[in-house]
């Protein structure tokens, strides 16, 4: 029996052996291998399925060219590189990989929140650089993470599993999002300044995309202060990467623990030059569980579509 055609838009090397996995049960066009994108789009004119990440997408003019496509299927729970008004214009169904990965994303927004309070990144460099041997003075005093005010701005699955961390650190958990919650405790704040102001690190984990984009202005960093410190594992286009650099390098704003940045994987010379910034390279679900866990997830999608079954995590 001949396998079903898929077409993979960018590798999904993040899970380790993905891609010659998908080839075992697939006919896989690989777009990302193609020397020539048109061309390749035109063999691929007959699929009803698109293999792709949060990194790689689907923008419409991929969708308009497979006028058979009946589902796009996401490595990633963040789909915002998706075109999904072009895809619910021609009811494409796509799919992600939500609740998988909360924990380990959750983790490590807690990595760098106490990163940044105990100056962990830069103590190692300390050592390293043997400025501790040689006696070059001391790391600054860092700031006490029990007990404090963590804000979270988009208490989704992902805000929740960072928020349930917040209590084992004895913390007062405070939230933004579009609408108050009725089924957690945590303080609703009903604007992201006020919640900036309140809290003592404001912690981002909302979705991308056009609606959110900068919602973390410099108005916003001011408010968290020069004691303040922002973590941002949701999508670096959601804080204006540019007045965060200018207030971290200035003192207004405390410090910033970052796995996403706005055109990845650039990161400002500017900001690699902060001592009291943290920076990861989009690492966040990163760990061997969650990365086959996500791939499991898109297998199970494009398993449950060519049998004819309803689609496990649709959007
Ligand atoms: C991936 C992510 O690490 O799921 C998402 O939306 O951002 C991460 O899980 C990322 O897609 C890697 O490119």
């Amino acid at each position: 029996m001949s396998k079903p055609r898929v077409l993979q838009i960018g590798s999904l090397g993040g899970s380790p052996g993905a891609d010659s996995t998908l080839r075992e049960s697939y006919d896989v066009i690989p777009l990302w291998e193609a020397t020539d994108r048109d061309d390749c789009l035109k063999k691929a004119v007959e699929v009803e399925v698109v293999v792709t990440s949060a990194m790689h997408g689907c923008g419409a003019d991929i969708i308009n060219q497979l006028p058979n496509l009946k589902l796009i299927c996401n490595w990633g729970v963040g789909y915002d590189t998706i075109d999904i008004e072009a895809a619910k214009a021609r009811d494409i169904a796509v799919t992600n990989t939500p609740e998988v990965l909360n924990d380990c994303v959750a983790d490590e927004a807690w990595g760098l929140l106490i990163a940044c309070a105990r100056h962990i990144a830069q103590g190692d460099r300390f050592v390293r650089d043997n400025r501790w041997e040689n006696k070059e003075g001391m790391l600054p005093l860092g700031t006490r993470v029990s007990g404090k005010k963590l804000g979270i701005v988009g208490l989704g699955r992902i805000g929740m599993a960072i928020a349930k961390r917040g209590l084992g650190f004895d913390m007062q958990v405070g939230y933004h999002n579009r609408q108050k919650r009725n089924d957690v405790d945590y303080t609703y704040i009903p604007t992201l300044r006020a919640l900036a102001e309140w809290s003592d690190f404001l912690v981002v984990a909302t979705v991308g995309g056009s609606q959110t984009r900068q919602l973390v202005n410099r108005d916003v960093l001011r408010a968290l202060g020069p004691k303040g410190m922002v973590i941002n594992i949701a999508r670096g286009p959601v804080i204006d990467e540019m007045a965060m650099v200018e207030l971290l390098a200035s003192g207004e704003l405390g410090a910033a623990g970052l796995d996403v940045f706005e055109n990845e994987p650039k990161v400002p010379d500017a900001l690699k030059q902060l001592s009291n910034a943290v920076l990861m390279p989009h690492q966040a679900s990163a760990t061997v569980e969650t990365r086959q866990a996500m791939f499991d997830l898109v297998t199970q999608n494009l398993a449950a579509y060519f049998a004819g079954k309803p689609l496990i995590t649709p959007v």
